[in-house]
């Protein structure tokens, strides 16, 4: 599959800056959270948390919140958690800010908001890497059963039209909680860094997961702005083939699955039924009848047998001494 992009501005993260609004509103019982804060936990990936307000009187109103982003992307929602996790490009910077809401209807106002923001990291936007481009490729690897489809990663940039001669690029991507540096890159003339190759990555070709990459840099001569970038997978053009066959070897192996538990299920059930249902007496009996029946006849017979054996070898031994003497 291929993804494409292009590059826009760049930038790091900073410390969280926190900030409580403005004094209490007198007309609002809803009291702010407390100790909010954004940490930056994985690459574009970043926390928020805070806590309820402790001096908030413990009433019959059931809290919420209500999160605001405000950079990189405005957004808006509400949530119950007091935590927050959210995938976004951070060389912008980000800002947030939180809010206590009454969860359940009331008519309680809003409580006033407290803001937290990561700045954004230092260095001109023309010295980060530009239009940058990426592509995924996807092969069918048979001598691997457990991860038959590898991923591998191409990327590609320009250097940044203010970056320093000296510049070098760092490449990184993540995708969900695993994240690679990369290890083989292209280089131009002057040594910096223009592409990356990952040949083998945790990228699952259908999952829905973000693809996360990160390129910053370093130069004696000035900050370079790193940038942030994310692709949406399933945006992919050249697998149309590759998910049937992946679907009918889903399809195949829970298919074997499902028969090998109705096999199960059937030789359990038999099993359960000769127990419930002993077998029906009739003809076993009849045979063991007729064995029984049987047998006294021929232990009698070959007791009669021994007996007269036995008779017979005492008279031949009584007639052995006989004969000797
Ligand atoms: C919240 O912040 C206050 C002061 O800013 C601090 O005293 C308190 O320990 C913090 N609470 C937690 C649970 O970290
Ligand atoms: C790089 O991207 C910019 C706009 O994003 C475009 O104008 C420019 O032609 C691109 N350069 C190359 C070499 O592709
Ligand atoms: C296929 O998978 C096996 C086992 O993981 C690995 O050793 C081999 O290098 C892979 N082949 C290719 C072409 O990636
Ligand atoms: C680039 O980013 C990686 C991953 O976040 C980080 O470990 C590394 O220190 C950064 N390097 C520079 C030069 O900023």
């Amino acid at each position: 599959g291929i993804i494409m992009a292009s590059a826009s501005l760049i930038l790091l993260w900073a410390m969280a800056i926190l900030r409580a609004d403005s004094l209490p509103d007198k007309n609002s019982l809803l009291l702010p959270p407390t100790n909010f804060t954004i940490n930056v936990i994985g690459l574009a990936q970043v926390l928020l948390r805070w806590e309820p307000n402790p001096d908030q009187e413990p009433g019959n109103v059931e809290l919420g919140y209500r999160v605001r982003i405000n950079a990189p992307q405005e957004e808006d929602y509400e949530t119950r958690n007091t935590e927050s996790k959210r995938v976004t490009v951070l060389h912008q910077g980000f800002s947030a800010s939180v809010q206590t809401i009454p969860w359940d209807g009331h008519s309680l106002l809003a409580s006033n908001w407290v803001s937290a923001e990561l700045k954004a990291p230092p260095g001109s936007p023309g010295t980060s890497i530009m239009n940058l481009t990426c592509t995924t490729t996807t092969t069918l690897n048979n001598s691997n059963p457990l991860r038959p489809y590898q991923v591998s990663l191409y990327c590609t940039w320009l250097v940044g039209k203010d970056a320093p001669e000296d510049t070098q690029y760092f490449f990184y991507y993540r995708y969900g909680s695993s994240t690679e540096e990369c290890q083989e890159y292209r280089k131009d003339t002057l040594k910096r860094n223009i592409a990356c190759w990952f040949p083998r990555t945790f990228i699952r070709s259908r999952g829905s997961d973000l693809l996360a990459v990160h390129a910053n840099g370093s130069s004696q001569c000035a900050a370079i702005k790193p940038l942030d970038q994310l692709f949406a997978l399933h945006a992919i053009g050249n697998d149309d083939q590759k998910p049937s066959t992946e679907w009918f070897l889903i399809v195949l192996v829970a298919t074997i699955c499902f028969i090998l538990l109705i096999f199960t299920l059937i030789c359990k059930i038999g099993h359960l039924w000769t127990r419930l249902f002993p077998p029906v007496p009739a003809p076993k009996n009849s045979l063991k009848d007729f064995l029984v029946i049987v047998s006294p006849e021929k232990t009698v017979s070959s007791e009669t047998e021994i007996e007269v054996i036995s008779y017979v070898e005492e008279s031949g031994l009584e007639t052995l001494e006989d004969s000797v003497f």
